[in-house]
């Protein structure tokens, strides 16, 4: 009885969420990074419970591999034909030991902003009070489509009446069920056997078992909530923005309570995985998605998108998509760059503008500065690579590798055709094609030499302004004539 820990979580998910109209099963919807049973899974977690089991039935394959990618340590139980919260918990409990003692909860699939702390705390009450049930409940404005709670005479839980079977009297009552409860194991199970399905909807009803267990002798208690989010479920696609936008909102506040700088939490998207380093600070229009993190000290955006990437302690990421990378500590990203997965970014380097790099591995101080696309490359350290490289991996059959050396340097404009491996301490003249390995020191110079042609203009352009110009600057002794334009003065433009 004073075990905190729960023998079993349930999450009811069988339900077919015909309100989404979806391809995709409901509870597999995302907000926050995460699908909606993926929150359910993870507020479950917290109490540590011994048994974790999911019921499923619609889509029952689709949602039992997502289950088994979430977390492999989930029993997936399967609803048969007969309908109601009622039956999904029975099929649940038949799905775990049958040696089961203690306090079993039941949670639902769609209920995503339900916290693991409100769980805990459900335990502990429903542990303290030594009552067979305890049902998490909430006053509502309006409490229309919701089972309300019917309290006796005392005040003490008697009952769940569901809106289809209330009377006028009891859709009055704007206390509700949340769905979530604590049970003693047993008593759930010796009720459940007994819960018919004659009522509105034909359905085998959970609620049923607090009115069982009170005619049984035991108390059956409420745990009110006043956080309305938290017992809130998604029904149709208007529901999941909100509740994506609300969750939002807290994983905002969360971060900013720890020390976080975000500028503009409107436009700030912080997925529920995400860590954050204090003083950190994320300007507008940025989303951190997925499993990214962000070390202490780091700026972030504006309109940046990290999915899945690592950024080092002071980095700084501006304007950026990154997917699947790593920012070394106090490096320099953006703007206008993207980097795709298998990018590493060394201490200090630089990814500068317009820049698109992928399985990119560039070493501690590299610079990458502008408008270039490196694929499939190990950069040394101090590197440099000039503006306009472009890292040729792919030979329209296969990728190939381009290494460059240490505090080598790369002139602009130049197309490294892969593989190629440029040594330690090599230059490469801008300009160039390269397609064979450079040893240390070497430079490499691979483009057309220049020749200039005495007297071309007068030949083949003459009478025009270009020959004129040629005649001036011959004439007068000298390469410009100084004629070259001069800013007008903002006065003068007036
Ligand atoms: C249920 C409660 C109601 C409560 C409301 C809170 C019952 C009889 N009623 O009503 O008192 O106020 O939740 O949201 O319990 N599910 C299954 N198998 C089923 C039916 C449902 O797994 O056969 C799952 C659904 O996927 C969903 C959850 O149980 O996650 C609730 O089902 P839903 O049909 O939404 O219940 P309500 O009628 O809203
Ligand atoms: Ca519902």
């Amino acid at each position: 009885m004073t075990n905190a820990r729960p023998a079993a979580v349930i999450i009811l998910a069988a339900g077919e969420g015909t309100r989404m109209k979806s391809a995709t099963p409901k509870v597999l919807h995302r907000i926050g990074g995460r699908s909606l049973v993926g929150h359910a899974i993870a507020a479950a977690r917290v109490t540590g419970p011994q048994h974790l089991a999911v019921v499923v039935r619609h889509e029952r394959d689709l949602v039992a591999a997502h289950i088994a990618e979430v977390d492999a340590e989930a029993t997936i139980a399967d609803q048969d034909e007969v309908k109601g919260t009622g039956r999904a918990t029975e099929c649940a409990l038949d799905a775990l030991p049958a040696d089961l003692s203690g306090t079993v909860l039941v949670t639902y699939g769609d209920v995503p902003l339900l916290t693991g702390e409100t769980l805990v705390e459900l335990v502990a009450r429903h542990d303290a009070s030594g009552s067979a049930a305890t049902v998490i409940t909430a006053h509502l404005d309006n409490p229309q489509g919701y089972g309300r709670i019917v309290r006796d005479a005392d005040g003490h839980v008697a009952g769940i009446v569901e809106q289809k079977d209330a009377t006028d009297d009891q859709r009055a009552i704007t206390e509700i069920n949340s769905g979530i409860y604590a049970f003693d194991v047993e008593v759930l199970r010796e009720a459940l056997a007994q819960v018919g399905t004659d009522n509105a909807q034909g359905e085998k009803y959970l609620t049923d078992v607090l009115r069982i267990a009170r005619d049984g002798g035991r108390t059956v208690d409420a745990h009110v909530i006043d956080d309305l989010w938290q017992t809130e479920g998604v029904n149709d696609r208007v529901q999941l923005a909100a509740l994506g936008k609300e969750l939002n909102r807290r994983n905002n506040e969360r971060w900013m309570r720890e020390g976080v700088t975000i500028v503009d939490p409107a436009t700030t998207w912080i997925d529920s995985d995400v860590s954050i380093g204090r003083d950190a600070t994320i300007l507008p229009g940025t989303q951190l998605l997925g499993a990214t993190s962000i070390g202490s000290g780091a700026r972030i955006g504006p309109d940046t998108t990290l999915t899945d990437t690592e950024v080092h302690d002071g980095a700084e990421v501006k304007r950026t998509e990154a997917v699947l990378a790593v920012i070394g500590e106090r490096a320099t990203v953006g703007p206008f760059s993207y980097l795709r997965p298998g990018t590493v970014l060394g201490v200090k380097g630089k990814i500068g503008g317009f820049v698109e790099t992928k399985n990119a591995r560039i070493g501690d101080g590299a610079k990458v500065p502008h408008l270039t696309y490196c694929g499939d490359a190990t950069i040394g350290e101090g590197a440099n690579v000039g503006a306009g490289t472009i890292f040729a991996n792919y030979d329209g059959v296969a990728k190939h590798h381009t290494t460059i050396g240490a505090h080598s340097f790369i002139g602009s404009d130049t197309v490294i055709v892969a593989p190629v491996d440029i040594a330690d301490g090599a230059y490469v003249a801008a300009g160039s094609a390269i397609t064979a390995d450079i040893e240390p020191g070497q430079i490499a110079v691979a483009r057309g030499r220049q020749k200039n042609v005495d007297g071309w203009v007068a030949r083949a352009r003459a009478g025009s302004k270009t020959e004129a110009a040629a005649v001036a600057a011959t004439e007068a002794g000298t390469r410009h004539t100084g004629k070259s334009a001069e800013p007008a003065s903002r006065e003068g433009k007036a």
